[in-house]
């Protein structure tokens, strides 16, 4: 079977790659527990000097497999997904990000806990939430107030609007935007690889001296949100939503 997350080794650089194009690379139990054990020991690892999460240059994530949150939804904090966000969440080498074509729920707000964000300008991000009967994970709902202000927030976590890559640049949730999905995947392995020439006892005190004032909070905010989170898509409404997509004709 094809593996669906793919590890590629660059030197000191592990890039993760989403790899299930036919659901156009939806994340499922399986894939986060992938994930989170290769963000465990890219964290362990002295030889890893920085890690890309990347989708292909069409498609980045649609996000969190909807069949599973109807068959297998997480029931608590001790779930696949939950190890992933903690472990991204607590990761001390860089991690980058390259996104192209469609960057949906987890795909966009786990852009929010990376260190850089190449993403193609016309990327398509969206955390439908709400619209899903959902709220807010991953701390969403503190860092993008916090970054975006209030009212373009609400755009995007109450009304679950869509924006492009350009407009994630421009944001601050993004790095760049660049031409092409291509152009945006070689412009994160190009920063990404910048780590192995840097000194890494330096990049890992500096990035822990960015992280710290917000971490425990971000934590805290995170398991609040996850409890919901759960408890929401057991709702009726959430029910309603996700099995009209898994419906849909
Ligand atoms: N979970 C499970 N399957 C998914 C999926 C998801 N999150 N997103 C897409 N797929 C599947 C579709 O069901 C379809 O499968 P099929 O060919 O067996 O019918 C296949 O992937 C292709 O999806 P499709 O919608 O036809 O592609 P598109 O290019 O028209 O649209 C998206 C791409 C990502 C915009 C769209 O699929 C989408 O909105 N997905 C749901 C995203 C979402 O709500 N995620 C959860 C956030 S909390």
């Amino acid at each position: 079977m094809t593996e669906a997350i793919l590890l590629e080794r660059e030197r000191g650089l592990l890039t993760l790659r989403f790899n299930r194009p036919d659901k156009k690379n939806a994340l499922t139990r399986a894939m986060y527990s992938r994930l989170a054990e290769a963000l465990k020991q890219a964290d362990s690892d002295p030889a890893i000097t920085a890690v890309l999460i990347t989708g292909s240059a069409e498609c980045f994530t649609a996000g969190n497999d909807i069949a599973d949150f109807i068959q297998q939804p997480p029931s608590d904090l001790d779930s696949p997904v939950f190890h992933f966000m903690l472990n991204l969440l607590e990761c001390r080498k860089p991690v980058i990000a390259a996104v192209a074509g469609a960057a949906v729920g987890i795909g966009t707000t786990l852009l929010l806990h990376c260190d850089l964000v190449y993403v193609s300008r016309d990327a398509r991000l969206r955390m439908p939430f709400v619209n899903l009967g959902l709220c807010p994970e991953f701390a969403s709902s503190l860092i993008l107030p916090r970054l975006l202000g209030q009212a373009r927030a609400a755009q995007l976590l109450l009304l679950g609007e869509g924006f492009t890559g350009e407009q994630a640049a421009a944001w601050g949730i993004a790095s760049e935007a660049l031409g092409s999905g291509a152009a945006a995947l070689a412009k994160a392995r190009e920063m990404a690889l910048r780590f192995d020439e840097l000194p890494p006892q330096a990049v890992r005190i500096s990035k822990q001296l960015m992280k710290a004032p917000d971490r425990e909070l971000i934590r805290q905010v995170i398991e609040e949100e996850g409890a919901l989170f759960t408890q929401r898509l057991r709702s009726p409404e959430a029910l309603a939503a996700l099995t009209g997509f898994i419906k849909r004709q």
